[in-house]
Formats: C-alpha cells, sequence, structure tokens
C-alpha cells in the first residue's frame, strides 16, 4: 500500500471520468486506501451514485476536462471541500475512430479526441499542479495505452486515439521533466485491454485488474522517485 496520509492530513484525489468504466474502480480502489476521493463526471448525479456506492467521504464533482469553466469551478470546489488536490488521476477518455485506419482523416474526430484526451489531461494539470508544486507533494497519473507506444504501433487501426495517446504519454515525459525535485511524480499508466464501455465485453482484464497499474502510481509512497514513466501491469512498458 502506498502512502496517503501525512499526520492527520488525508490526501485527496481526484478522478477524471470516475463515473463510468475503469474511472469508478480507480475511484473505489483509492477510497479503500484512505484517499478523500473526488468523483468527477460530466453528470453529477452519476458521480453522486458512484459516491453513494463507494460511501464514506467520497465527494462527487461535475467535469467535463473539455471546458475550461468546469475545470475551474471543479477544482474551486474541490479545494473549498478538502483543501487542496494532492493526486490527479487523468482517467478520462474517448475512442471516437470506429473502424477508421490511416490513412482515412477524419478532421472533427481528430479534435475530439485530442479535446478529451491530450488537453483535457493537460488543461487538468495546469489547474492542479501549482498547488502540487506549493505543498511540495503531488502525484500525477495519465491513463494512457499501449496504443499509443511508438514502439508497440502495429497498425493504423484507431488513428486519433493511438496518436492522442502517444502525445498523452509526451506531455507525462514533459511535466516530469519540469516537475524533477518538486515532490510531484508524474507517469503514465496502461489499464491494459479491459471489460468498459471503451474496452467491450471481450476484453479478458476486468476492471478492477484496470485501475490496478493508475491506483498504485497514484499512491506512490513519499520519498519515492518513480517519474516520467509508463507502466503496464507495474512493470514498465517502452515509450
Ligand atoms: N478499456 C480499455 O481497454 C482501455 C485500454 C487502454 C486504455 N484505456 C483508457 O482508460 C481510460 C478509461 O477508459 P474506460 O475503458 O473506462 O472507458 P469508458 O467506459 O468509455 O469511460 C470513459 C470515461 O471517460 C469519461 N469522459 C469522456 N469524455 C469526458 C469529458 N469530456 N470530461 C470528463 N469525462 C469524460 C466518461 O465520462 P461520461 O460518463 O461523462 O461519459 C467515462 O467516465 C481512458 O483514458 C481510456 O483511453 C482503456
Amino acid at each position: 500500500m502506498g502512502d496517503t496520509s501525512m499526520g492527520d492530513i488525508t490526501r485527496a484525489v481526484l478522478v477524471t471520468g470516475g463515473a463510468r468504466g475503469i474511472g469508478v474502480e480507480i475511484s473505489r480502489q483509492l477510497a479503500d486506501r484512505g484517499l478523500r476521493v473526488l468523483v468527477g463526471a460530466r453528470s453529477r448525479d452519476a458521480a453522486e451514485e458512484v459516491c453513494r456506492g463507494i460511501g464514506g467521504s467520497a465527494i462527487p464533482l461535475a467535469l467535463d476536462v473539455t471546458s475550461a469553466e468546469s475545470i475551474r469551478e471543479a477544482v474551486w470546489e474541490a479545494r473549498e471541500l478538502t483543501g487542496g488536490v494532492d493526486v490527479l488521476v487523468n482517467n478520462a477518455g474517448v475512442s471516437l475512430d470506429g473502424h477508421r485506419k490511416t490513412p482515412d482523416f477524419d478532421e472533427d474526430v481528430l479534435r475530439a479526441t485530442l479535446d478529451t484526451n491530450l488537453a483535457g489531461a493537460w488543461r487538468m494539470a495546469e489547474a492542479v499542479v501549482p498547488g502540487m508544486v506549493r505543498a511540495g507533494y503531488g502525484r500525477v497519473v495519465n491513463v494512457t495505452s499501449s496504443y499509443g507506444s511508438l514502439a508497440l504501433i502495429d497498425s493504423g487501426r484507431h488513428p486519433a486515439y493511438r496518436i492522442s495517446k502517444t502525445a498523452l504519454n509526451a506531455l507525462t515525459r514533459m511535466l516530469a521533466a519540469e516537475l524533477s525535485g518538486t515532490g510531484v511524480l508524474v507517469n503514465a499508466a496502461d489499464p491494459g485491454w479491459t471489460r468498459s464501455g471503451m474496452g467491450g465485453a471481450a476484453a479478458p482484464r476486468g476492471p478492477e485488474e484496470g485501475a490496478d497499474t493508475p491506483v498504485w502510481l497514484a499512491t506512490l509512497p513519499e520519498g519515492d522517485d518513480t517519474t516520467g514513466g509508463l507502466f503496464a501491469e507495474r512493470k514498465p512498458l517502452p515509450w
């Protein structure tokens, strides 16, 4: 188990896309580890339902990562309720390519995919990382995919999705480099092919397994220096 508290201060974690799929399980596992979980979802009702299921001190937040205003309001509310966000799990993601393959190009799909999978994570980092740096402690986990690994590309399927995750991986490296020595650790986690709205019913992994690596990285203990890495099943994955 990772370090989740400092004296009598309970760490607060914000999970984007926390009301569906792997995000629900990430939220639940982090609550089980003693963190105060802020469940972000586009629908506050959906977030409230997940929080009721988790019990304890879980907090629902209305949060659309494509909207700067929504992020501002959610982060303000999070700070009011918890004092600050110590851990950010950028889990929200979309896969919009359908059966398209490169070189087919759909600009709308590319823009919408990047807006959530890359810019959404980037906006969230901009909103919460300065507070982490001031506190001298933070964990940022970007939920990526092996599809974003340049080393593992073996087809042109899911082009916008793959490219969005490759870019998210780059953002992970850049943030980690920029925050070196601040106490804020930034890593990317591939949940693996997991049963969910996105992964479908045939995926070999359940949400509990999909959540494991993101949760591990979100709870890296104080003094750990794991940063700027890409991991699947808690092991390094090639970029
Ligand atoms: N499942 C897999 O096999 C697999 C494999 C590798 C990586 N991943 C990654 O794992 C993460 C979770 O995926 P999943 O499998 O759980 O997919 P999912 O069941 O489709 O859930 C996607 C989540 O993202 C949220 N979301 C989408 N757009 C959003 C926005 N603009 N603002 C806030 N939230 C938004 C959704 O919220 P709403 O409820 O509001 O729609 C939902 O909670 C994604 O980043 C995905 O790329 C999944």
